[in-house]
């Protein structure tokens, strides 16, 4: 989703929102722009569609605007089309804004002004915030915010200059994130704080309806009363070079790598005496054993952790667990109350859907739990309880270590439960912990041996334009991810299917133009899906046999096309090792096809909006 930055200090403003907007990239945009106050203090904006390198070359054309305060923007857009009229910053006379967010009165606001003598340049929605902000302008910029405010509905994460206040930025948010960074004489807003690591670790983060003034040497802010107030400084855990590529041509192949720590760094600290233990999240035993239901909510990757969380649940604790996406628990009514629980999973905790949700299951009482891995996020500050996930920044848009380390943590969760419930032994449970804490090296493993396989086997998919993936039981709530991780950033059409399900439909759509990649690690399950794969086989498609090593010494030779093995582990937890050579083939099926696995188009990391 967009992506705001901001600058006050003593250095190249257009440099550094350039740099900052860059480090925002990840997020998903289609055109970037910047605004400075010149030396004359008045405003120049440089916008273009595209990626940022467009924007760059522009400047470097054109000129760059020389200053040392601006905002600047990246651009996915949702009222009106990609383009550099569409593109943010966006002015009305004496305002200038960049907006993240959706303004869902845009429309009769914009008709409202219209009739009041206004003329507008672009079809979004952000102008018609601009026009307002400059329609109600008294000389005073936080009563004119206010008074905007009040008008305005919808989700939104603001930076704002005032032509007649060229010394600062003020920034103001309602539902999309924002935060203000401060460094010695250089202040800062940016939507995540990975924006700004390279500058500062300290930032503050803003509420909803709080607006903060900022010069270079100061910053405040009030409430939305207008009540001046004191915010907590925080500093951020995060390196710099952990938002930077280090030496690996791609963030996703980067992040992938980093699974084996980022599962050591979450699952380490959950553990005491051998077995899982989440009080500090304030999951005590006693608790998890009332719960009368156990429901998971979450969008995309985060849903699928959830969806093995559901199988590993209620293989081992016996539980029933239902999965559900944000975007129709929210509009379905759900049956959700007292003594239930809800379990949020969010990497970046500000899925808009997601934190609807959340807030939904906390109106109707139900308890919840969110698993988030940004610190401090929506969803962190609103869920009951949190776990994070210590997968560090995510920066790809597909997800790789952020579903690892979710996965991880819905297995503590079910070993805890297990235990809570009394259907596993302390020995069982002392077992499954071990094990888990194992995955580490398993997965280094993983990573290291099948690496150049998965080259090869995502060289041969380039033609393909759609593929099935199947699977059994966990395998198949792994597949569902696998699948998803393909058609994001290689753009080929791919679903999953039950492979018991095939024959009720899908079958028909096999011939030889449809590869079939097979999950197939559970022993229990190892027979009936090496069935199916004969029978799809036979029907023309090329298979792709991901299995464990077990497996495939079982199996006949050329029942597969190409086959991906990896060493057999306890099965509850094949999914964590399983999932990396599916990841690895969608990242070389996407570079062999030419793509960025880095930014697919269309997507973004953070979807902060409807
Ligand atoms: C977007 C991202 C996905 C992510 C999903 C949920 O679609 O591209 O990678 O899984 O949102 O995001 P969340 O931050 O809530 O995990």
């Amino acid at each position: 989703m967009c992506g705001i930055v901001g600058y006050l200090g003593h250095r190249d403003c257009s440099d550094v929102l350039v740099d900052t907007l860059s480090n925002l990239e990840y997020r998903g945009y289609d055109s970037a722009g910047i605004a400075v106050f010149d030396a004359q203090n008045t405003i120049q904006t440089v916008k273009a569609q595209g990626k940022l390198q467009n924007l760059r070359n522009k400047l470097e054309k054109n000129g760059r605007p020389e200053g040392h305060i601006g905002i600047g923007h990246t651009r996915w857009a949702t009222h009106g089309e990609p383009s550099d009229i569409n593109s943010h910053p966006h002015s009305a006379p004496r305002v200038t804004i960049v907006h993240n967010g959706i303004i869902e009165n845009y429309q009769e606001l914009k008709e409202f002004l219209i009739g009041e003598g206004r003329t507008f340049l672009s079809e979004t929605d952000t102008e018609v915030v601009a026009q307002l902000l400059d329609y109600y302008y008294d000389g005073n910029p936080l009563t004119t915010i206010d008074r905007v405010m009040g008008e305005v509905s919808g989700s939104f994460a603001l930076g704002i200059m005032f032509m007649d206040f060229p010394d600062r930025i003020y920034a103001v948010r309602r539902e999309s994130p924002l935060i203000v960074g401060v460094a010695d004489g250089e202040t800062f807003i940016a939507s995540d704080v990975t924006a700004i690591l390279q500058y500062t670790k300290n930032y503050y983060l803003l509420e909803h309806d709080e607006i903060a003034t900022l010069t270079k040497d100061s910053i405040s802010f009030v409430d939305k009363r207008l009540v001046p107030i004191e915010k907590e400084l925080k500093v951020a855990d995060w390196d710099k070079e952990a938002a930077q590529k280090g030496g690996y041509a791609h963030f996703m192949i980067k992040e992938i790598n980093e699974q084996p720590n980022a599962i050591m760094t979450t699952v380490n600290p959950r553990i005491k005496d051998g077995l899982p233990n989440l009080e500090e999240c304030g999951l005590t035993l006693e608790m998890i054993r009332e719960f009368k239901s156990i429901t998971v909510v979450a969008c995309g990757t985060a849903m699928h952790a959830g969806l093995v969380g559901k199988y590993v649940i209620e293989g081992i604790a016996r539980v029933p667990v239902t999965v559900d996406i944000a975007s129709e628990f929210r509009y379905r009514n759900p049956i959700i109350g007292e003594g239930d629980l809800v379990i949020i999973i969010s990497q970046s905790g500000e899925t808009a859907d997601s934190l609807a949700a959340l807030r939904l299951a906390k109106q109707r009482g139900a308890k919840v739990l969110a698993i988030v891995n940004a610190k401090g996020s929506s969803i962190a500050r609103e869920a009951d309880m949190v776990i994070y996930t210590l997968a560090g920044p995510e920066i790809a848009v597909a997800s790789t270590k952020a579903y690892i380390t979710q996965i991880s943590v819905m297995y503590l969760f079910a070993f805890e439960l297990a235990l809570a419930k009394d259907t596993v032994s302390v020995a069982e449970c002392k077992r499954l912990t071990k094990a888990l804490q194992q995955m580490p090296e398993a997965v280094q493993y993983v990573i290291d041996t099948v690496d150049e396989t998965c080259k090869f086997v995502g060289s041969q998919l380039i033609t393909a334009e759609s593929l099935l993936y199947i699977g059994r039981g966990l395998d198949y709530a792994l597949s569902m991810e696998g699948s998803l991780k393909l058609k994001e950033v290689s753009y080929i059409h791919s679903e999953s299917y039950a492979a018991g399900e095939l024959k009720h439909g899908t079958i028909s759509l096999i011939d030889d133009d449809m590869p079939v990649i097979a999950v197939a690690t559970q022993s229990d399950l190892m027979e009936k899906t090496i069935s199916n794969v004969v029978e799809v086989k036979s029907r023309g498609a090329k298979v792709i046999l991901v299995c464990t090593d077990a497996c495939a010494a079982k199996i006949k030779d050329g029942i597969a096309d190409y086959m991906i093995t990896i060493p057999h582990t306890d099965e509850l937890l094949m999914p964590i090792t399983a999932v990396v050579p599916l990841q690895i083939l969608a990242y070389y099926t996407s570079i062999n096809r030419g793509a960025n696995p880095d930014q697919p188009k269309n997507l973004a990391k953070s979807v902060t909006v409807e």
